[in-house]
């Protein structure tokens, strides 16, 4: 039997920047788009993007209200980046409800090679690590692959909600504000993993 292919998740780093701008072309190229990040100024200048994001998960700069967001890279056999996973370990109730822990996306091209699902896994090893007793993950409307991989990671539905509370930043008056935003015609499945059995 084959080895598992060797997948880690690394701190974003200028080392790996054509690697990630090639995933987001990808993306791009697909028709999909790449929304997840600040890619413009990725392109523009990396070290710059690698930085924003350092910030962003020590809370540095960060609007008041909106939790501290740590992202990791996902790279294959030391070489290719297949993957990115956002992963917020203090979230206060509403954002637990209606934006959870933790987003991912996979690089078009690797998917369907149970790579979501090992990202996924790699991030809940980071949360045991920090004592979290669960997280929570939302699914928008209709993504099977993506329930499958919460599933295989032991993630059980707890509730539908319609027309959901998203908590988003806003520009107003030159200032950026988190606000809640309410999705209309959007159904959000907001499914929970447990870490540690309550007590
Ligand atoms: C969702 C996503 C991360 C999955 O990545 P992936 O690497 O292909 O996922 P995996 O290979 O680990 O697992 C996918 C599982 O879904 C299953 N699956 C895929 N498409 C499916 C479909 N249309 N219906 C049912 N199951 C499906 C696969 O068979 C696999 O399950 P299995 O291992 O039991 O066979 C990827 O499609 C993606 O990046 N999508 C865009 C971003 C996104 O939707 N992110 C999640 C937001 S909640």
């Amino acid at each position: 039997m084959n080895a598992p292919e060797k997948l880690e998740l690394i701190k974003p780093s200028i080392e790996y920047s054509a690697q990630y701008l090639a995933m987001v072309d990808e993306g791009i190229e697909t028709g999909e788009g790449y929304g997840y990040n600040n890619v413009e100024l990725a392109r523009e200048d990396f070290a710059a993007f690698v930085q924003e994001l350092e910030d962003e998960s020590q809370g540095i700069g960060l609007p008041t209200g909106l939790p501290a967001q740590q992202t990791y890279f996902l790279l294959k056999e030391g070489q290719m980046v297949v993957g990115e996973i956002r992963f917020r370990p203090a979230i206060t109730p509403p954002y637990e409800k209606y934006n959870g822990h933790i987003a991912y996306n996979i690089r078009p091209s690797q998917r369907g090679k149970g790579y979501a699902t090992r990202q996924l896994a790699l991030v809940l090893q980071e949360a045991r690590k920090l004592g979290l007793p669960f997280v929570t993950l939302t699914v928008e409307n209709d993504n099977p692959a993506s329930v499958r991989v919460i599933q295989k990671n032991g993630g059980k539905l707890l509730q539908t909600i319609e027309n959901p509370l998203k908590v988003q930043v806003r520009e107003r008056e030159g200032r950026w504000v988190v606000e809640d935003v309410k999705e209309a015609g959007v159904t959000s499945n907001l499914y929970l993993i447990e870490l540690a059995s309550p007590q």
